[in-house]
């Protein structure tokens, strides 16, 4: 099959090379005595990378700490089951699903992939398989902060910082339609996008004061630094900051501080589908490449907005 891997950390998405690789052995994945219990082989339809996927470690090493590359990156991904283990559930061969793939196993940019079932979701047949892999990551990651993590109820608040980025317009999206209300922050040429996502204020970060916001119940923090203790500051007594940023470096005094990893999780991959499927959640696509052109647009020349989605098979 051909895949895209990386060999070299230091080269970043230039050290990305497209290379033929052996299709998994599904009858092997089949048998018993594999250590492939729970898993399946997906045909890969459309695969999403995350800009900074090369720089975490679990793109190189394996569980045990091993040197796994040749690597193969990118963990979003939508396609048809081919192949079933022993031990999967809830999954048949045929059928079209999207989910988020293990960060420490080989990934999705690739004709095909071994993903364990419970990290798959089925994908309605009315959801292009390039919507479905564009909101994986995104949408996952603004559903845990927001409801897993940060508990957000209807009629509360929530700062949503880069609420016209990748998550934190999922983020803005997903808030509103539950009723909260959501103020948004970003550079001043986000406003208008921020607000068409559903944010009912918008915080300029270079021009505006962030503190004029007043007290809010939730932070959603991408950005850390800076901008992460200055946002601790502005939970209320008992609310909560979460950060996809790395350890938080300030706590908000009467509330939690929580740093969180996205995960796969079918349940919610299921509301998300429903809501793109009801048009209530919107994904930005910026741009969408075959596999033999995915170096080039994972190394473009010009910066690109929106998410960049590799539509494997047509
Ligand atoms: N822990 C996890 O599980 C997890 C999951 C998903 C994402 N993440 C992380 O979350 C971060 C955000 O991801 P994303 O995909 O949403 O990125 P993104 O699409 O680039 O969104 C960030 C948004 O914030 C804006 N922005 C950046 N720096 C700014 C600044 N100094 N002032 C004002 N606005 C600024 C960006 O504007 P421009 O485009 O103009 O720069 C963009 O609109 C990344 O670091 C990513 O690695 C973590």
């Amino acid at each position: 099959m051909k895949a895209i891997v990386v060999t070299d950390r230091a080269a970043g998405t230039a050290g990305m090379t497209l290379v033929e690789r052996p299709e998994p052995d599904v009858a092997r994945l089949a048998g018993l005595e594999g250590a492939n219990y729970g898993d399946v082989v997906v045909e890969v339809h459309a695969s999403g990378f995350t800009g900074d996927e090369l720089e975490w470690p679990s793109t190189w090493i394996d569980r045990l700490g091993r040197d796994r590359t040749p690597s193969i990156p990118g963990h979003e991904v939508a396609g048809v089951v081919t192949a079933l283990s022993y031990g999967t559930t809830g999954l048949s061969v045929g059928q079209r699903v999207f989910g988020l793939t293990d960060w420490t196993r080989d990934g999705t940019l690739a004709e095909y992939v071994v993903v364990e079932a419970r990290n798959l979701a089925p994908l309605p047949g009315d959801v292009d398989f390039t919507v479905g892999a564009s909101v994986v990551m995104t949408g996952l990651t603004a559903w845990q902060g927001l409801f897993e993590h940060g508990h957000i109820r209807a009629g509360q608040s929530v700062l949503v910082h880069g609420a016209a980025g990748a998550v934190g317009s999922m983020a803005t999206q997903l808030a509103r339609e539950a009723g909260v209300y959501v103020i948004g922050t970003g550079r001043a040429a986000h406003r208008q996008t921020a607000l068409d996502y559903g944010a009912q204020e918008f915080v300029d970060l270079a021009n505006d004061t962030m503190e004029d916001v007043g007290e809010v119940d939730l932070v959603f923090d991408v950005f850390g630094g800076d901008i992460g203790r200055r946002s601790a500051g502005l939970v209320r007594a008992g609310g909560t900051l979460v950060t996809v940023a790395g350890p938080p470096e300030a706590r908000p005094a009467g509330g939690l501080a929580i740093d969180f990893v996205v995960v796969s999780d079918r349940a919610q991959l299921s509301e998300i589908a429903r809501r793109v499927r009801d048009g209530r959640l919107r994904t930005h696509i910026g741009q969408v490449a075959t596999l033999d052109d995915a170096v080039d647009a994972f190394n473009p020349t010009e910066r690109i907005t929106g998410k960049t989605i590799i539509r494997v098979r047509r």
